[in-house]
């Protein structure tokens, strides 16, 4: 089939493919209103959770791995990190926009 196809083919069939994993529109800035992450937190000021700038600071020195530790951190919540409230978990965020939201946290740096 490929052969079939030649290379201009094959060409757009990888863009076609590039573009469909980028998934536009991911952008971490506005998933944390959508996801109403702000109700608990902002951007520089401590709310009931740590300001995301904080936290951009604290992991500023972690590897690339940080992200996906990010990424899980928002999807399951957790307590003890930051102070004695508890996160709750957030269910309504799916793996790819956990993503994108831990690369924004990241980018505040
Ligand atoms: C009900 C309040 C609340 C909501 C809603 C909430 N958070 Fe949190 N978040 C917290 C608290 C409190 C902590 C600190 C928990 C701790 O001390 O371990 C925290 C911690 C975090 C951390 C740091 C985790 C770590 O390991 O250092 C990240 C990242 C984070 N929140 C992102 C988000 C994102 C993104 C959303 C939206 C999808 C969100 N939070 C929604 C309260 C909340």
């Amino acid at each position: 089939m490929l052969r079939s196809v030649g290379k201009g083919g094959l060409l757009l069939l990888v863009c076609m493919a590039s573009a469909a994993y980028a998934e536009p529109g991911l952008d971490g800035a506005k998933l944390v209103q959508e996801k109403v992450c702000l109700g608990c937190h902002q951007i520089e000021a401590a709310r009931v959770g740590p300001p995301f700038k904080a936290i951009a600071e604290r992991y500023k020195d972690a590897s690339d791995e940080i992200v996906t530790y990010l990424g899980q951190a928002i999807q399951k919540g957790g307590r003890g990190r930051w102070g004695v409230i508890p996160m709750p978990a957030q269910p309504r965020v799916n793996d790819e926009q956990a993503e994108a939201i831990a690369l924004w946290i990241r980018s505040l740096n």
